[in-house]
């Protein structure tokens, strides 16, 4: 049961990289069921089509799967064009195409730390310009970026991810500051520690969950409901006045710092 209305995006269409798994297909879930159709974009052409299929099922919306690579601008480009064929426009793009690894910086390989930053930050860039030039100049619209908290202090075994995402917070700044007399708003959800994704099973080894949820201010982990739902929230009329936002939701887990033993 939502606490938005459930038509607050009727009429929309979004076009939301990583929407076949994870946090961005709970993302692409939340606003069809507030009315939008989507666009789902993935490498994995047989894992994006169930998972359009399964969200067309649940939530009675259209959800168009184009598998591309957000590092091939030719690519990103036809997924744009297919979603205006079919579409007649894009009002919201999510950037959550991601990849990760934990890897110490000393024996990261060029190639290693290359690969994260085309997918994460390049990527967003590819998709947000693609888009830019097929709808959002000519009609306005949200851009909406999956960053994180990792770079605020420093994380370990993270200097790829970190200085990724610490890149899609500026462009995230830098394209609201110049795209919004044209009616585009541009924020960003930094998500703490999300259960049952991909990034935390890759990250964070499930004998240390406890440890870890004890150190969030909130005693938990975030659910992709929480995710969705801020993002709902930034999508709506309700945060018409809110770009260049980077919206932490995180249960405080960021917050300790040093001297996170004696908050416990
Ligand atoms: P996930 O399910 O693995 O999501 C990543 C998605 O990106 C996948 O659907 C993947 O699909 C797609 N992708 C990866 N490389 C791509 C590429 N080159 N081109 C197109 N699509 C690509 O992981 P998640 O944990 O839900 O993460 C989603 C987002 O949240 C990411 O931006 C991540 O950095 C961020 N985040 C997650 C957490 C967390 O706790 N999970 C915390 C902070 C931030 P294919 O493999 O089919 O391409
Ligand atoms: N530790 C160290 N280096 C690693 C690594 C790891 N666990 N995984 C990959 N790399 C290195 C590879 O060795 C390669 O470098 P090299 O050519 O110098 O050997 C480089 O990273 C690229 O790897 P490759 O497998 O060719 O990249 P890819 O484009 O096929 O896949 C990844 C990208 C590696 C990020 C892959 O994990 C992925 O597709 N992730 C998407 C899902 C995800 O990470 N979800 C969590 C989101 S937070």
């Amino acid at each position: 049961m939502s606490v938005f209305r459930d038509d607050i995006l009727a009429g929309k269409v979004a076009f939301v990289t990583g929407g076949g798994s994870g946090i961005c297909k709970g993302i692409t879930r939340a606003f069809m069921a507030h009315g939008a159709d989507a666009v789902i974009v993935g490498r994995n052409a047989e894992r994006l089509e169930a998972a359009a299929k399964e969200l067309s099922d649940a939530t009675g919306r259209q959800c168009l799967a184009t598998p591309a690579d957000v590092r091939e601008p030719p690519r990103v480009e036809a997924a744009l064009d297919a979603a205006i064929d079919r579409f007649g426009k894009v009002d919201i793009v999510v950037n959550g195409a991601a990849g990760n690894f934990l890897c110490p910086a000393a024996t990261m390989s060029y190639n290693a730390f290359r690969t994260v930053l085309e997918i994460d930050t390049i990527g967003t860039w590819n998709v947000t310009r693609a888009a830019f030039e097929r709808s959002l100049r000519a009609n306005g619209g949200l851009v909406l970026n999956i960053s994180a908290t990792l770079h605020y202090a420093a994380t370990p075994l993270q200097a790829h991810a970190s200085a990724a995402k610490a890149a899609i917070d500026s462009l995230t700044k830098s394209c609201a500051l110049e795209w919004g007399s044209l009616g585009i708003r541009v924020n960003a959800i930094a998500p703490g520690p999300i259960d049952d994704t991909e990034g935390m099973a890759k990250l964070a080894p499930p004998d240390m969950k406890e440890a870890l949820e004890k150190a969030v201010p909130l005693r938990r982990f975030g659910t992709v409901e929480d995710i969705a739902n801020a993002a709902l929230f930034l999508a709506s009329d309700a945060a018409s006045y809110v770009t260049g936002e980077i919206f932490v939701v995180d249960g405080g887990a960021w917050l300790p710092g040093f001297g996170a033993a004696l908050a416990q």
